[in-house]
């Protein structure tokens, strides 16, 4: 790649993969979110679209909180997917992938970067990455919201219990691998087990971070499956809500 380094290995193919992937998942994201249409099918909802806060939502029969009336004038997913996005784009992990992938700061080890300076996180505008903590909570909530929604997925059209469709599974494997990647968080780690003199005298709270702990050795793979998962629900729903395929129907 031009790139003057004495490393004869293919270091090249983690951080070209890493731009392939996220730039694949932010066009079709953005594309999902701005189009504004076919994010709901009875039980299913898109997750870049739940909670649906604007009366616009009513239209298409999908559940609505009505708090942005019929002047706003973007789809409903620009609402609320700042919080996801804010989650993901400060991630600890995520980090380390952009800034070595997309900035080549640096790209690998042993790899000299291109920039003169490093100064860091130590001000802004990264300083600002600091606010990770803040994006896990509302991460916590976007969750509780989307395990609701796999969990009415089960739901039939006339609201009776139990409908079974592959969407039901789709939106369950979302919301499970959500969890999987807040639980795996740094930020959730060092909140559990973090700033305490003795584990000896929170046995409780030990107990978990040696969990969480577990979970957070594996946070990259819960970052990238529950990124491509996450857009596999969205398309999911999508087609089915379009007409292109028909829901799976188990019982
Ligand atoms: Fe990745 Fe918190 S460190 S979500």
């Amino acid at each position: 790649m031009g790139v003057p380094t004495l490393r004869t290995d293919r270091w090249w193919r983690s951080p070209l993969i890493t731009v392939l992937a996220l730039s694949a998942f932010i066009l079709y994201a953005t594309w999902a979110a701005f189009i504004g249409k076919n994010y709901f099918y009875e039980p299913y909802i898109s997750p870049f679209y739940s909670p649906c806060l604007t009366v616009s939502c009513t239209a298409t029969g999908a559940p609505s909180v009505g708090i942005f009336g019929s002047w706003w004038p973007l789809s409903p997913a620009v609402l609320i997917l700042i919080f996801p996005l804010g989650f993901r784009l400060t991630c600890y992990y995520y980090r380390k992938a952009y800034y070595r992938a997309f900035w080549r700061s640096p790209a690998a080890c042993g790899v000299p970067e291109p920039h003169q300076k490093y100064t860091g996180e130590t001000r802004f505008p990264l300083i600002l990455q600091n606010i990770h903590r803040y994006f896990f909570f509302f991460g916590l909530i976007f969750n509780l919201i989307l395990t609701w929604d796999a969990v009415i997925s089960f739901r039939n059209h006339d609201g009776r219990w139990l409908h079974a469709g592959l969407g039901s599974v789709v939106l369950l494997v979302n919301a499970t691998l959500l969890w999987l990647y807040s639980l795996s968080c740094h930020s959730c780690r060092h909140l559990i087990g973090g700033r305490l003199r003795h584990f000896s005298q929170h046995p409780v709270r030990y107990w978990l971070w040696t969990k969480l702990s577990v979970l957070n050795e594996r946070h990259m793979l819960f970052a990238w499956l529950s990124l491509g998962w996450v857009a596999f629900t969205d398309l999911y729903v999508r087609l089915v809500a379009g007409g292109s395929i028909v829901d799976v129907r188990f019982f």
